[in-house]
């Protein structure tokens, strides 16, 4: 598999996040907000991050989904933070990226982090090692 790490982060905690999963991984990092679809179409595993909002994830994560073409042989691992809810906006984004044809192999979150404290990111990274591994 040849995996590209997405995210959109509002106060850096997703950003946090998915420059740990790039350490653990060695993908390339892309900020959704400056990147187009075009830029990932190489790669064949999405890993694709967004803190949760609303109980949905960010409007800019779902208007990049939208924005994906229509393919047959890609895959996606999705990830979140969020404060009190997370498996509701990962349900969504589910299901808009499964319309688009990606095949998800594994969707994981991160509870309560904060801005100004160290997280243990292990949990996170050890599910994305063992979903990439089974590949
Ligand atoms: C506008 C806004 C709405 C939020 N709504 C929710 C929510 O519905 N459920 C939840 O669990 N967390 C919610 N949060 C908390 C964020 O999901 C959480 O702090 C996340 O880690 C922020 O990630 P970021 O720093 O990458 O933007 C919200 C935060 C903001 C700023």
């Amino acid at each position: 598999m040849n995996p590209c790490v997405v995210y959109f982060s509002r106060t850096g905690n997703t950003k946090r996040l998915a420059q740990a999963i790039v350490e653990t991984t060695k993908a390339p990092i892309f900020d959704l907000l400056s990147t187009q679809p075009s830029a990932i179409e190489s790669f064949d595993l999405l890993i694709l991050g967004t803190p949760v909002e609303g109980s949905s994830p960010a409007k800019e994560t779902a208007a990049f989904i939208e924005s994906l073409p229509q393919i047959e042989t890609k895959k996606a691992i999705l990830f979140c933070t969020y404060r009190f809810f997370g498996s509701g906006a990962l349900n969504v984004m589910e299901k808009k990226l499964s319309s688009k044809g990606y095949e998800i192999l594994l969707k994981v979150s991160k509870k309560g982090m904060k801005p100004d404290k160290e997280t243990d990111f292990s949990d996170v990274l050890n599910e994305v090692k063992k979903a990439l591994e089974k590949q």
